[in-house]
């Protein structure tokens, strides 16, 4: 069976080291050295904290976005991809209590998250988890997980300038960057 529940638990140990963490809005994550990335609830009992997502179908592309992103995006653990971000983010009440199509509107007519997304592939190899139907404790509503080789760092800063710049970014409540480097 494909593996769906993924968890990220930070503490003294894993195989990311912790280049920096920094929290742009809402209460910050615990600093940590090391991340490990553990399928289902495999997580160590002496993890500092363990966030838990899960894969899922995706919610806003189109047919059109679907194929571009299938042509250029590229798989996780690229041996040259050895730095990696760990985006924990939680949107507000007000985008939950949205309509499906007026967050896509936002996401993507007002946005263009896939738009400026896609300018970085394939670079940057992404998955995305989801949290909030793990259930009512979970602190964050998706965990975003980039890698990318050490060369891509200054363009992937670019990239979250552009993301936090726009619309979608005005319903996100709590945000940390975790920013990782393998080894
Ligand atoms: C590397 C380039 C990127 C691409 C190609 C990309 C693409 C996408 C796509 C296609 C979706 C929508 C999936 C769906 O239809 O449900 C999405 C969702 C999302 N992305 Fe990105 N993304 C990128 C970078 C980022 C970055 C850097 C962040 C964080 C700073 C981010 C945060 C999110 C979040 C939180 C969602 C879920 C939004 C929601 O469902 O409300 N993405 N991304």
């Amino acid at each position: 069976m494909t593996q769906r529940l993924f968890g990220f638990a930070g503490g003294e140990e894993g195989t990311w080291e912790v280049i920096s963490m920094k929290s742009l809005i809402g209460i910050p994550l615990p600093s940590v050295r090391r991340v490990e990335m553990v399928t289902g609830d495999n997580a160590s009992p002496d993890a500092t904290w363990l966030l838990r997502g899960i894969t899922s179908n995706e919610r806003y592309v189109t047919r059109d976005e679907k194929t571009q992103l299938l042509a250029a995006q590229r798989g996780l653990a690229r041996p040259e991809a050895t730095h990696a971000a760990l985006i924990p983010i939680r949107k507000n009440p007000a985008w939950w209590a949205l309509p499906q199509d007026e967050r896509r509107a936002i996401m993507e007519e007002r946005s263009h998250h896939t738009r400026i997304g896609l300018n970085y592939l394939p670079a940057v190899a992404r998955r995305l988890h989801h949290c909030r139907d793990l259930g009512p404790n979970e602190p964050f509503d998706f965990l975003t997980w980039f890698e990318f080789a050490p060369e891509y760092a200054v363009a992937f800063d670019r990239l979250l300038d552009e993301l936090r710049a726009t619309d979608e970014w005005h319903f996100v409540d709590r945000e940390t960057e975790v920013r990782l480097r393998r080894g």
